[in-house]
């Protein structure tokens, strides 16, 4: 089947997740690729004709999607249009995530060529998973990027809902206890507050920061110029700790394609 466009969109507060989509999508080169970030772009509100493809990546957050990006996927709408979905998780699980992703986008009218959990540094705990994606994870990207390419090429013959670990009813969400926190280098500049994708964080003073609306997600720490924003106290030392000895063991990538 002829792939017009690629809409490749991700949530990634701290960046793996969106490393490991434009890998991905850079498999699509005879197309038109575009990028949307749902931390900057907020909205999405688009349907995607059966000629487009759709590649999208979620971080797992307490083993489900991000709360907030099931909000704004309700916007996103498929004409029996294929997708690849994605999710990146820190070692620990990711439970229920994926099939969550893959059920509602196949809801609101996506079919799902192919689905894959990859492994990648835990963004609050990051000597989990440190440096992950790595050479072996890219390895298996790339071979999985270039299944769903040439199933592309047999679709939508023997196309069919895909078999994917996961629990329904889905897991309850449990909220992550720890926040981060502004130290002496910040500078006041507001970038942090203003990436928040909860506004979380006071513009007038980032050191104010809304533990209530906080979901822990990193984006302020990763956009910090300052390196100003950060977990810290003894709670988060002693959950690093404790965390890191429970999964420090590899765990390898899972994916799930159609057969041809
Ligand atoms: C609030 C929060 C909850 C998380 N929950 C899980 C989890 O349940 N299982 C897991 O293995 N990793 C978990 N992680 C780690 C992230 O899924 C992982 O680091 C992911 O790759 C981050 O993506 P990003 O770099 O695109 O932000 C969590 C991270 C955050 C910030």
């Amino acid at each position: 089947m002829e792939i017009n466009n690629v809409y490749s969109i991700y949530f990634s507060p701290s960046g793996t997740t969106k490393k490991i989509v434009k890998r991905i999508s850079s498999f699509f080169r005879k197309e038109k690729v575009s990028y949307h970030s749902l931390l900057s772009q907020r909205k999405v509100n688009q349907t995607l004709s059966p000629n487009e493809l759709l590649i999208i990546g979620l971080p797992v957050f307490s083993g489900r999607i991000p709360s907030l990006c099931k909000e704004l996927l309700k916007e996103l709408h498929g004409m029996n249009t294929p997708a690849i979905v994605i999710v990146s998780y820190g070692n620990r699980d990711y439970e229920d995530a994926l099939i969550e992703l893959k059920n509602t986008l196949e809801t609101q009218g996506f079919n799902i060529i192919g689905a894959a959990a990859f492994i990648a540094q835990h963004s609050i705990f990051t000597d989990v998973a440190k440096s992950r994606p790595d050479k072996k994870d890219i390895e298996i990207i790339d071979s999985f990027s270039k299944k769903c390419f040439k199933y592309l090429d047999f679709y939508p013959n023997n196309y069919k809902t895909l078999d994917i670990k996961g629990n329904i009813p889905y897991r309850k969400i449990s909220k992550m206890p720890i926040t981060p926190s502004t130290n002496k280098n910040c500078n006041y500049c507001g970038i942090c507050s203003e990436m928040c994708p909860v506004h979380a964080i006071d513009m007038n003073n980032p050191k104010n920061t809304n533990k209530q609306l906080c979901i822990s997600c990193t984006a302020c720490i990763s956009v910090c110029p300052q390196h100003a924003r950060k977990f810290s106290g003894l709670l988060y030392h002693f959950a690093a700790k404790k965390f890191s000895k429970k999964y420090k063991q590899r765990k390898e990538p899972e994916v799930f394609i159609q057969d041809k």
